[in-house]
């Protein structure tokens, strides 16, 4: 696949979390054109001008969008945004039935308009969201997946990187399963550099012990609760997250992501969404069937993907 010249990636949502994802990625230049599509006419058309007004600062991408569906034609990425958003306390998966209702609705205006675009689904429940639109549009599964734990892998770097001393990139450890109360961080093949993670140790950084790394793992699967009591929504990291997962498929970079796709017979799970490291490129997600888990991991890779299918079965 080559690189998308003149590529396109349209934003549905004009809320937080989509003008986020806008700004994210006229920012980062994730996209040569980027769309900002939502129902609400004032909101949309009030976003796209503020973000206009500031591309003199950034670089070639250009912003344009609206409330006509016709906004979204010849989109070659579309991130999905729209929908309901937690409430403080609120779990993601009780915004399950609200927002499947409205993906439901608009798959089909937008296949119509963007047939051959890739569909990224951050709206929440993103897990149980993506099988129900799998399903719905047919769409090969990775062509339509979710933005999953790449947002909670960050927090897990970002996390991280301060107890050890080092980059952020110099970090390699994900969270994956669901985007939510069941994700869990795979400790049995997670570095710093080389260094096994409970190995590492440095000037003023001594070595972790299992209780700080659970510790942690805990704070990032509640970071968002904290975000959202505080300041009402999450927005900034979800933004960069999506953005982000634009490039990889649009620059076609074949980067490991731990994104969100309907698996199947993937180390014995089949037919639910769940986040484990995936190939992204040009052509969508791709899991990584040879990634390693300990008998604990796909344990609770089997406990995320129980918890789901559950909440998929009661929206069919
Ligand atoms: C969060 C939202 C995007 O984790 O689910 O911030």
């Amino acid at each position: 696949m080559t690189v998308i010249e003149n590529s396109k990636l349209t934003v549905v949502g004009a809320g937080s979390v989509g003008a986020s994802t806008a700004y994210a990625a006229l920012i980062r230049g994730s996209a040569r054109h980027v769309a900002l599509y939502d129902i609400a006419t004032a909101k949309v058309e009030a976003e796209v001008l503020d973000l206009a007004h500031g591309t003199q600062f950034t670089g070639s991408s250009d912003i344009v969008g609206g409330s006509d569906i016709s906004v979204v034609e010849g989109s070659h990425v579309v991130v999905i945004t729209a929908g309901a958003k937690q409430n403080p306390g609120q779990t993601r998966i009780e915004l399950a039935g609200v927002n499947a209702g409205i993906l439901k609705t608009m798959m089909p205006q937008l296949l119509e308009v963007a047939p051959n675009a890739i569909y990224v689904i951050v709206t929440n429940p993103c897990d149980v969201l993506t099988v129900l639109a799998q399903e719905q549009t047919g769409l090969p599964p990775e062509r339509i997946f979710a933005s999953g734990t790449v947002l909670d892998t960050s927090r897990l770097r970002w996390r991280l990187a301060e107890r050890a001393g080092v980059s952020r990139a110099s970090v390699h450890a994900y969270i994956v399963g669901e985007h939510g109360d069941t994700e869990f961080p795979l400790w049995s093949t997670a570095t710093v550099g080389t260094v096994p993670i409970l190995e590492w140790e440095s000037e003023g950084h001594p070595r972790m012990t299992v209780d700080e790394l659970d510790a942690i793992a805990v704070d990032v699967r509640d970071a968002a609760y904290k975000v959202i009591q505080g300041k009402g929504a999450t927005n900034y990291a979800i933004g960069l997250s999506s953005a982000r997962i634009v490039e990889a498929i649009l620059h076609d970079e074949h980067a490991v992501m731990p994104v969100s796709t309907v698996l199947h017979d993937y180390h014995g799970i089949d037919g639910v969404a769940l986040s484990v490291p995936s190939v992204v490129n040009a052509a969508g997600a791709h899991p990584i069937p040879q990634t390693p888990y300990s008998p604990s991991e796909l344990g609770l890779m089997r406990r995320s993907a129980d918890a789901l299918r559950e909440v998929a079965a009661s929206l069919r």
